[in-house]
């Protein structure tokens, strides 16, 4: 008899606000330089993955809005997470994955967070993992570090840890997302086109070339103990202040490598400009920008 094994799950993107730039642990287990934050996005880019492993399957498949999977480039986020859900399942069944998003893919608006988020939840549930969400935001980050903290709705932080097999960096949730439900995330599609600079070989040129990222890898405690307390008092003043500035960093340090790497284009620019007239008077709104326009 054949075995197969089927589910499906949905996740949602999450937007940093404290970003995840550089790795301490490379893929593929993925592990951060430095702690981050992200708030998680409601439904309306929402991810649904299904998966179904089978004795009969040859090779893994993975579509994606209904299209094949081919290049190495396209399977290397998917592939490995589904080998870390087979060793913990102790199986050799390959999968057939079938992911449809409403996220423009490769945009910089964390359409992998949510796909590696779901398929993560969906190989949880065919497999029988019986995972904690601790451990489940461990198997989420095989695929796409990011994608370890849209395990959680609200606040969540993604600790960086310090051990070499990488067990003590997962995800966190600071606060669910009823705490604060007057805190508001517009997201503009600038543009649709995908971006020249995947961030994974972004991140390595930066950690490799930027003298400036140094710096930044110094500022980010503070500005997360700072962001927790915004974010306790639902100080939205201090919270965008904190999200612009450590997404202009993200930009300064992109700018910094060698060769340099811009995200923003000439509508993220006139946003920035626009958010800070708005704000003139008071910090009322802010931005923060991905690997992404
Ligand atoms: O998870 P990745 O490899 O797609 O990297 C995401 C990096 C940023 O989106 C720019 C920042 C972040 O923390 O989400």
């Amino acid at each position: 008899m054949t075995a197969q094994f089927y589910a499906t799950a949905e996740a949602n993107p999450n937007l940093a606000l404290i970003k995840y730039w550089g790795k301490r642990l490379e893929p593929p287990i993925i592990a951060p330089l430095n702690n981050n934050v992200s708030v998680t996005l409601d439904e309306q880019l929402r991810t649904r993955t299904s998966v179904l492993f089978s004795d009969n399957l040859k090779r893994d498949e993975i579509l994606i809005n209904g299209k094949l999977m081919k290049t190495a480039e396209e399977l290397e986020k998917a592939v490995p997470q589904l080998d870390a859900a087979r060793a913990l399942a102790k199986t050799n069944m390959r999968a057939k994955v079938a992911s449809a998003t409403l996220t423009p893919l490769a945009g910089g608006l964390a359409g992998s967070a949510a796909g590696l988020c779901a398929l993560a939840a969906a190989c949880n549930e065919a497999l029988n993992l019986k995972l904690s969400q601790k451990e489940l935001s461990i198997l989420c980050r095989r695929g796409s570090g990011s994608a370890c903290r849209s395990v959680y709705g609200g606040f969540v932080e993604w600790l960086a840890g310090t051990h070499a097999d990488g067990s003590d960096s997962y995800a966190v949730q600071w606060f669910d997302e009823k705490y604060w439900e007057e805190f508001r995330t517009v997201i503009a599609m600038v543009s649709r086109k995908e971006k020249k600079t995947k961030s994974r070989a972004g991140q390595k040129h930066t950690v490799k070339t930027s003298t400036l990222y140094q710096q930044r890898l110094k500022d980010i405690g503070t500005r997360i103990e700072a962001l927790k307390n915004a974010v306790k008092d639902k100080d939205i003043t201090k919270v965008a202040e904190i999200a612009m500035r450590d997404s202009n960093s993200l930009h300064a340090v992109c700018l910094d490598t060698w060769p340099p790497i811009f995200y923003l284009n000439d509508t993220s620019k006139e946003i920035v400009y626009a958010i800070h007239d708005f704000n003139e008077n008071e910090i009322k709104a802010g931005y923060s920008f991905d690997a992404g326009p």
